[in-house]
C-alpha cells in the first residue's frame, strides 16, 4: 500500500479514538433555558419596574419554596385543570412524600397567608411575588417549561376597588414598558350563579350535535368542567364557543354589580378593556372577575391575531374568593394576577425598545506597567467606594486593547497611569470623545472626576 494512504489510515484512526475519548456533552433539558448575561438587562428592566409599581401601591415582596406538597395543588388549582392533569412535575421523594415543583404561585402563596397567620394583619394583606415556576407543557415560542412569573395577590378584600386596582397596575406595568396590550375581561361569578348557568351551557352543547365537532379534551370538559369549554385552544371549539349562552347573562345580582362597579372604575381611569365572554381561564379557583392581558391585535403575530394573543397572554388573573377557605383558612375574599415575564422579554425585543444599558460606566481606569496596575487597583475601589460606575480590564497589558474595552463600556474619561505618571505624581485624564489628554495632580484625582461628572449618590 502507498504511504499516503497508510497515513491517511491512520489519522482517521486516531480522529475515531480522539472521539470516542471526547466526553459526551449534556446540553440543557427541553422547554428549559439559560438567561445569559446579554439578556439581563431585559430581566433588570421588568424586575425593576414590578418592584416600583408593586411598592407604589402596597405590595410587599415575599417568597416561597419551589417545591411544596402535590396536594397542595391538586386541591387548589384543581384536579381538572390542566396545569396539574397534565403539567406538574410531581415525583416521590426519599421520604416518600408526593411532591411537586410549583406550577404557579398562587396556592403557595394562600397555604403562607394561612401558615403565618396573616389573617391577624391589617386586611388586605398585599403581596408581590417574583419567581420561577416549571409547567410539563409543549415547549414552543413563548411556552418554556420553566419560566419567570410577576405575581401580586391582595388577600383579604372583597371590594371591587381591588380588582381594577390590580387590572390598572398591568396596564401600567405594560404602558410603561411600552407594549400595547388589551385587557381581556370577563365576570365568571360565584357557585351559585354559575350552577344555573352551567346547566343552560350543557343544553347548548347537547342541541345540534355539537357535542361531536368537539375536540377529545373538550368531550371529557363537558362532564368535569364545562365552563372550560368557553376557553378551548382549538378551532372547531372557538367557533362553537361563540354561539354559546354567555355567563354575564346569568350573573346572580351581587356579582352582577361587582362587576359593574369593577368596570366603572377602569372606565374612571380610562383603562381599556374588551368584554370577553369567552374568557374563563383554566384554574379552577376563580370567581367572579377573571382577567387576561394579551398584546394589542397590532401587535400579534400576523395570520390569526386572535388566537395568537389567547395563547401568548402575558398575564392572567381574577378574584378567587373560596380558595383561603378552601385550603383550610378562615373565609377570606382575595384576588390577584400572574405576568410570564419571558413572554414580555419576548414582545420587548420584538419591538425593538432601546434599553438604557446598566453596564455602562463612567469612567475607566487603564494601567501601564505592574507598578501602574497595583496603583490603580487601589485608586479604582477608591472610586467605587464613591459611588462612581468604574470600569477596568486589571488583566490586560496593552494599552490600546484597554482603551478597546473603555469604549464599549461608553464611558466619558479614562484614567491613564504609566510608569511616567508614577514618577511624576499625576495622572492623565483622557476625554473619550474629544481624545484630548490633560495630566492632573494624583492626589486631587478623586476631587477632579467629581467637579467634572458631580458627586455621584452614595444611598445604598
Ligand atoms: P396563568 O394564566 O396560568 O395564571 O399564568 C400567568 C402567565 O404566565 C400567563 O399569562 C403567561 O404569560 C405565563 N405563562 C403561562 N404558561 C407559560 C409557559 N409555559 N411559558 C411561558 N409563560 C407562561 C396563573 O398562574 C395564576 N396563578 C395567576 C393568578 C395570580 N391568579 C390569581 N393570582
Amino acid at each position: 500500500m502507498p504511504k499516503i494512504f497508510k497515513k491517511k489510515d491512520n489519522k482517521e484512526a486516531e480522529e475515531k479514538a480522539s472521539r470516542a475519548r471526547r466526553v459526551r456533552f449534556i446540553s440543557r433539558l427541553r422547554g428549559m433555558k439559560d438567561i445569559l448575561p446579554d439578556e439581563y438587562k431585559y430581566w433588570n428592566l421588568i424586575i425593576k419596574k414590578a418592584t416600583e409599581l408593586s411598592r407604589s401601591y402596597g405590595f410587599k415582596r415575599m417568597d416561597t419554596p419551589v417545591l411544596e406538597n402535590l396536594e397542595l395543588y391538586e386541591r387548589s388549582s384543581g384536579r381538572s385543570s390542566d396545569i396539574v392533569v397534565k403539567e406538574m412535575f410531581s415525583f416521590i421523594d426519599k421520604n416518600g412524600e408526593k411532591i411537586a415543583l410549583r406550577p404557579e404561585a398562587t396556592p403557595g402563596i394562600i397555604r403562607s397567608y394561612i401558615e403565618h397567620g396573616m389573617f391577624n394583619l391589617p386586611q388586605p394583606v398585599k403581596l408581590f411575588w417574583l419567581g420561577p415556576v416549571f409547567r410539563h407543557d409543549k415547549p414552543q415560542a413563548g411556552r418554556f417549561r420553566q419560566f419567570s412569573q410577576f405575581n401580586l395577590e391582595s388577600i383579604g378584600d372583597a371590594s371591587p376597588v381591588a380588582d381594577a386596582e390590580l387590572i390598572a397596575i398591568t396596564y401600567y406595568f405594560f404602558r410603561e414598558l411600552q407594549l400595547e396590550v388589551m385587557t381581556q375581561i370577563n365576570s365568571v361569578g360565584c357557585a351559585s350563579c354559575r350552577k344555573e348557568y352551567l346547566v343552560k351551557l350543557e343544553n347548548f352543547y347537547k342541541e345540534r350535535g355539537r357535542r361531536t365537532k368537539l375536540c377529545n379534551d373538550c368531550k371529557k370538559r363537558l362532564a368535569k368542567n364545562p365552563l372550560r369549554l368557553l376557553d378551548c385552544k382549538e378551532k372547531q371549539c372557538q367557533e362553537i364557543a361563540a354561539d354559546a349562552p354567555q355567563i354575564v347573562d346569568s350573573l346572580c345580582e351581587d356579582c352582577r354589580n361587582h362587576f359593574i362597579k369593577v368596570l366603572e372604575y377602569l372606565d374612571e381611569l380610562n383603562i381599556p378593556y374588551n368584554l370577553n365572554p369567552t374568557l374563563v381561564r383554566g384554574l379552577d379557583y376563580y370567581n367572579r372577575t377573571v382577567f387576561e392581558i394579551w398584546p394589542s391585535s397590532a401587535e400579534a403575530t400576523e395570520g390569526k391575531p386572535e388566537e395568537q394573543s389567547r395563547q401568548n397572554a402575558l398575564g392572567g388573573g381574577g378574584r378567587y374568593d373560596g380558595l383561603v377557605e378552601y385550603m383550610g383558612g378562615r373565609p377570606t375574599p382575595a384576588c390577584g394576577f400572574g405576568i410570564g415575564i419571558e413572554r414580555v422579554i419576548l414582545k420587548i425585543k420584538e419591538k425593538n425598545i432601546p434599553l438604557k444599558d446598566e453596564e455602562k460606566g463612567d469612567l475607566f481606569l487603564a494601567h501601564l506597567g505592574d507598578p501602574a496596575r497595583r496603583k490603580i487597583m487601589v485608586l479604582f475601589e477608591e472610586l467605587r467606594k464613591n459611588g462612581f460606575k468604574v470600569r477596568q480590564a486589571f488583566t490586560k497589558d496593552n494599552l490600546k486593547s484597554q482603551l478597546e474595552l473603555a469604549n464599549q463600556a461608553g464611558v466619558k474619561y479614562t484614567l491613564i497611569l504609566g510608569q511616567k505618571e508614577i514618577m511624576d505624581g499625576t495622572i492623565l485624564i483622557r476625554d473619550m470623545e474629544s481624545g484630548i489628554q490633560e495630566i492632573v495632580d494624583y492626589k486631587k484625582v478623586v476631587a477632579e472626576i467629581e467637579k467634572r461628572l458631580g458627586s455621584p449618590s452614595k444611598k445604598i
